[in-house]
């Protein structure tokens, strides 16, 4: 009698415990193995035993040694005794840094179907993060603040951004470095490493000075996405004065991805301010637009109208007060996840990622998604800015993350940063739980100096 009190306790404990694990159990299986993906998920499960799938999620160090301190003159030494320190973020601003060709490597060393990068074979089309990235031509990859669109019809990929290869300068003392606008750039592939040069797709205006794309204007981060119901390529963009004080959405149409592109107008949705911004199409064609607003101090997200030529009047305020930028979406598994970085201008700062049960919130933050490299690689998104993440075929949860390594000395010389991006995993902090078990998977950003599609260079995937 006296032991028959603990053991029900016991029973009473480990079958609440059982009911809790099944639960989540019942939770993660719903999130990941709902009917529709069983499919995917169980080609999923293969693919990810695969070595080159495995390969992408090594951690990789990267070891930078600071350059010894430079010679300073008395007077210096005078005004400040103590020398002040350098941080590997002020190296890479340095224009004149001694170990600048370790963020800026040259032409030597660029990659692409005409060059190996490195004493490589480029039949194995590997990425490094960082180089010069050539086009068919040999040419580098002009397409900065960029986005992809993957074309059913024609079975191709399009990269499309910002054509940068004009002149840096400051419009006036304080303003941010610039290039006058030239036009948006559009880039085709078949297998996401050999782009084919496909011309200005939406140009520049030279003389009307009223015109939103007057040269003297601002034109970035356009990104493009397909109506099926309207037959036509929509461009959305961010369009603004050198000052960026006119914030606003451009809008431009196509009939076919490789333009030319027929500018509309532009916009302030929603009656607010919009700066840094995407467009995000679902499943269900239903497509969003996504903007820095409020001074960046908050992000806004609505669907487009059917046609994708403007916004409806329904809006959702997120991230509010915190001050994010350069969004990029992709969906997992029924979740919606948003890379962000701060608000640093061309300085690069840490990114966040954000998760989300339906596009127009709640949205919460997950963490730094950012993994090897080393700590000020990790709090600087690799020296970079994101700008978009493509899902890889035939990899469910493994994306490509795209990131601008700005060059605001010489801004046609930024560099590109594509990199594994894979969903799995718990969060760091999951801020919300259920049962005590975290909700959200964990979205990682791996560094490598050089890496490869699971299928290199061996098919074409489109
Ligand atoms: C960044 C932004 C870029 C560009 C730059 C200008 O914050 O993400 O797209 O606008 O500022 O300084």
């Amino acid at each position: 009698m006296g032991k028959s009190k603990p053991t029900t306790l016991l029973r009473l404990v480990s079958t609440v415990a059982g009911f809790v694990f099944a639960i989540h159990l019942i939770i993660l299986y719903s999130r990941n193995y709902s009917v529709d993906n069983l499919e995917v998920s169980s080609q999923s499960l293969l693919l990810h035993h695969h070595p080159l799938v495995h390969e992408l999620e090594r951690v990789e160090q990267e070891n930078i040694h600071m350059p010894p301190p430079r010679k300073r003159s008395p007077r210096a030494i005078k005004r400040k005794p103590k020398r002040p320190t350098t941080t590997l973020v002020q190296e890479f601003l340095d224009e004149n840094s001694q170990i600048r060709h370790l963020f800026f490597p040259d032409i030597k060393s660029s990659f692409g179907p005409t060059k190996d990068g490195g004493g490589n074979d480029t039949s194995l089309h590997h990425f490094f993060p960082g180089k010069i990235w050539l086009d068919t031509e040999g040419n580098p990859i002009q397409a900065h603040g960029g986005g992809i669109l993957y074309d059913e019809r024609s079975k191709s990929y399009y990269w499309y951004g910002e054509y940068k290869d004009g002149v840096t300068y400051h419009s006036h003392k304080k303003g941010a470095a610039r290039v006058d606008i030239i036009g948006v750039g559009c880039y085709s592939s078949r297998d996401l490493w050999t782009w084919k040069n496909e011309g200005v797709v939406l140009a520049a205006e030279e003389l009307d000075e009223t015109h939103d794309l007057h040269k003297l204007n601002v034109l970035e981060r356009p990104k493009v996405i397909y109506n099926s119901d309207t037959g036509k390529y929509v461009m959305w963009m961010h369009i603004d004065d050198a000052n960026y004080t006119k914030a606003s959405v451009g809008v431009a149409i196509s009939d076919n991805p490789t333009g030319p592109f027929d500018y509309l107008y532009s916009k302030s949705p929603h009656g607010f301010d919009s700066r840094d911004m995407t467009v995000f199409k679902d499943d269900d064609n239903t497509a969003y637009l996504v903007y820095s607003s409020e001074d960046n101090s908050v992000v806004h997200v609505g669907p487009l109208t059917e046609d994708y030529l403007g916004v409806k009047p329904v809006m959702k305020r997120i991230m509010v007060g915190q001050h994010r930028e350069a969004p990029a979406v992709f969906k997992h598994q029924n979740t919606y996840y948003m890379i962000t970085s701060g608000c640093t201008g061309w300085a690069p700062n840490e990114a966040l990622a954000h998760a989300a049960e339906s596009m127009m919130g709640p949205w919460e933050t997950l963490g730094n998604p950012c993994v090897g490299g080393n700590k000020i690689f990790r709090s600087t998104t690799f020296l970079a800015q994101g700008t978009y993440v493509v899902p890889l075929p035939g990899v469910p949860g493994g994306f490509i993350f795209m990131a601008d390594r700005w060059n605001p000395a010489d801004l046609r010389d930024s560099r590109y940063l594509w990199l594994p991006l894979i969903v799995g995993g718990t969060a760091d902090r999951p801020l919300e739980s259920s049962f005590g078990f975290p909700v959200w998977s964990r979205v990682s950003v791996y560094w490598h100096r050089q890496w490869r599609l699971p299928w290199g260079g061996e098919k074409e995937i489109a």
